[in-house]
């Protein structure tokens, strides 16, 4: 099956329905959504069953439909080959957190036919899987979730990630952002949860190491906030000069469109972790997000022949531009196919994966770190309008982390 990624409106529209069936799935122990061949495990020799958690409901459920296209285009690319073996992707619905997406991911981790799982948005969920993975000596390579720990004190042989660090990713604009208000202050907002609390945190650190004062911090309740009001008047009230936030899915569509209808763009400019103005969540903000500032380690307007080929065969195969989630799938499917050539057992892959050197991505070149993170650039990118559509201007190098 061909999965097309739909504006973010739409997605949202289908939450309730898309809900019913992650409920549902959840309660099978984590059934299969779709397949793309034969549906058993195979031969190990040319054949592999690949598990895909990704939300297909709650807030995020549009990046896991742009790291479903990412995935999937690399397969279509290789023949619908990883490491020579002919793959069936078994998609699992991750659901909108851990409640839903860990007992997903942990029947995935008992599945004998799935022989690596890729996927994961929600650090939460991430995090509650490490074990299970670990347990079952099985690869989970981690395509989104940022959580600090995965790459860090709570590592694994069995872990890997193809995407960032949530800390890293707020870090990477706190030297900018203090050079831009020269002893002002901000203030930090995100929702309260893991993701949320490392990218403020992050930020926070680099901030202050580069002088600058932080007016206050406000943690959202996650993935219920609909009115971002009260707690941007507060930040207005706090005398800071500019706003630091995290926010992704259509969370970051409700918070910018609310900051716009409050005017505050002229007198506190919002920075962010690059998911605030991201993929679909850019086009439904519209013009409320022009100017706004973010730091990430892919846009799709990065200027390097790599990229522009794979914009375009994203754009061709699905209609719409890749996104950060597009691109990070896209290299875990990459991945995948370097380590399965050493075989399908666990350990044959995970020997394949210590074996990868530097990853030619659109993304710019990248490679795994000593603890399994990704060692990247971050990019500063402005929201600008470029023939009659949005975009994340690439402004400059931020740091290689
Ligand atoms: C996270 O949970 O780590 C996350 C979710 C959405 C975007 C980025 C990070």
């Amino acid at each position: 099956m061909k999965a097309r990624r739909h504006g973010l409106v739409n997605a949202v529209a289908g939450v309730a329905a898309a809900t019913t069936i992650g409920v549902f799935l959840a309660g099978c122990g984590g059934s299969s959504l779709s397949s793309g061949g034969s549906g058993s495990g195979g031969d190990a020799a040319t054949a592999a069953t690949i598990g895909f958690l990704v939300p297909k409901s709650g807030v995020y459920a549009p990046l896991g439909t742009d790291m479903e296209n990412g995935f999937r285009l690399y397969l279509k690319q290789k023949g619908e080959k990883l490491g020579g073996k002919t793959i069936t992707l078994k998609v699992v619905d991750e659901g909108a957190g851990p409640d839903t997406g860990v007992p997903a991911g942990q029947a995935l981790a008992r599945d004998a036919d799935v022989k690596a799982v890729a996927g994961v948005v929600n650090s939460a969920v991430a995090l509650g899987l490490r074990d299970a993975f670990q347990e079952a000596k099985k690869p989970l390579i981690v395509a989104n979730a940022g959580a600090d720990a995965i790459s860090g004190e709570r590592s694994s042989d069995y872990m890997w990630r193809t995407s960032f660090s949530n800390g890293e990713c707020g870090a990477s604009l706190g030297k900018y952002v203090a050079s831009q208000l020269k002893g002002a202050s901000a203030y930090l907002m995100a929702p309260d949860y893991a993701a949320g609390k490392e990218a403020v945190t992050g930020f926070e650190q680099a901030f202050k190491a580069a002088g600058g004062t932080v007016a206050g911090t406000q943690l959202t309740p996650f993935g219920t906030t609909t009115n971002f009001q009260p707690y941007l008047a507060a930040a207005r009230n706090s005398g800071a000069k500019a706003i630091f936030a995290f926010y992704a899915g259509s969370e970051a569509v409700t918070f910018v469109k609310q900051y716009n209808e409050l005017g505050m763009s002229t007198d506190l400019p919002l920075y962010g972790s690059g998911f605030l103005t991201e993929g679909g969540v850019l086009a439904a903000q519209g013009k409320s997000a022009v100017g706004i500032m973010t730091s990430l380690n892919y846009s799709n307007q990065l200027d390097t022949a790599t990229n522009k080929t794979f914009v375009e065969d994203y754009t061709k195969a699905y209609g719409s531009a890749p996104t950060v989630y597009s691109v990070t799938a896209y290299d875990a499917a990459a991945v995948l196919d370097k380590a399965l050539t050493q075989g399908v057992g666990g350990d044959q892959i995970v020997a394949g994966l210590k074996a990868i050197g530097t990853i030619d991505s659109p993304r710019g070149q990248w490679k795994f770190s000593e603890k399994h993170g990704a060692a990247q650039a971050y990019y500063l990118r402005k929201v600008v309008e470029k023939d009659g559509q949005l975009v994340n201007s690439v402004i400059g190098d931020l740091a290689k982390l």
